[in-house]
């Protein structure tokens, strides 16, 4: 009897998203998929739902102005039906060349480029994207998930590539500087709080975001956002590569 309590209370506190088979029909109704050249009026606050090497062909050139690439990790991974093999190094390199060269005439020559990757395909991506663009930082995300390792050290970052197509792109820093609580609590002569505040919690600074993120979870089964996809990316990271990377009201 315990034991059936406690499933029910583990179970209700799972916020899994599903869609029912109602809702799977009303939304797909609202994807795109291309069979011929398109204007970017069709396919604006779209979701296109399909193969990139046969949808791309179909885009207008030099419209893009920030491009965030989520490639498989080169594992054998079926995503939701769609069946990734894992590949031969070089084999891997050359395919995701292939998707950086499709690509590549869709962005503007202001366009920034955020690619993730875990570190096995890092240092596999790292050489294609040194080719065609360049690079401004790679992020280390900590993404901590998972049991330790008994002989190696626990995997528990990913990387984030932050490319540029030219020297001249976007990046709103004060859109992302982080709340951090002052250790050292430094006084002008007039003893008012230098470049911090005084709050009800304590005294704190807002800081410049440094390519270390600690901030951002993965979706954990408890989350509203949570669906089944097994590499799902966390909203709160995809809208801080937003806020750094595209002006408010521009379509990305
Ligand atoms: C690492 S996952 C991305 C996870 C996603 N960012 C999220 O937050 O849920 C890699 C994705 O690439 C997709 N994919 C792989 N090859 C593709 C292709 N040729 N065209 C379009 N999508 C592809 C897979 O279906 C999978 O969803």
């Amino acid at each position: 009897m315990r034991e059936k309590v406690i499933q029910t209370k583990s179970r209700s506190r799972n916020r899994t998203l599903n869609c029912s088979p109602q809702e799977i029909y009303a939304l797909s109704r609202e994807l795109v998929y291309l069979m011929s050249d398109i204007s970017l009026k069709t396919i604006e606050n779209k979701i296109i739902n399909q193969d990139i090497f046969e949808a791309a062909p179909h885009l207008p050139i030099g419209f893009v102005d920030m491009l965030v690439l989520d490639p498989p990790y080169n594992l054998s991974k079926n995503y939701n039906g769609y069946l990734f093999k894992a590949k031969e190094h070089s084999e891997y390199q050359e395919w995701f060349a292939g998707v950086v060269r499709l690509l590549k005439p869709m962005l503007k020559p202001t366009a920034t480029v955020y690619v993730c990757s875990d570190w096995r395909t890092s240092v596999l991506i790292a050489p294609v994207l040194t080719g065609e663009f360049r690079i401004q930082n790679r992020i280390a995300w900590e993404r901590e998930k998972g049991r330790g390792a008994k002989s190696n050290w626990k995997n528990n970052t990913e990387d984030i590539w932050f490319c540029t197509v030219s020297e001249q792109y976007t990046f709103n820093v004060d859109a992302v500087k982080l709340k951090r609580k002052v250790i050292a609590p430094y006084r002008t002569a007039d003893g008012s709080p230098k470049d911090w505040q005084e709050e009800a919690g304590g005294n704190f600074r807002l800081t410049h975001p440094s390519n270390i993120w600690t901030d951002i979870t993965i979706p954990f089964w408890s989350m509203p956002e949570n669906t089944k996809h097994p590499t799902q990316k966390p909203e709160k990271l995809i809208a801080k590569l937003v806020l750094a990377s595209s002006d408010p009201g521009r379509w990305c």
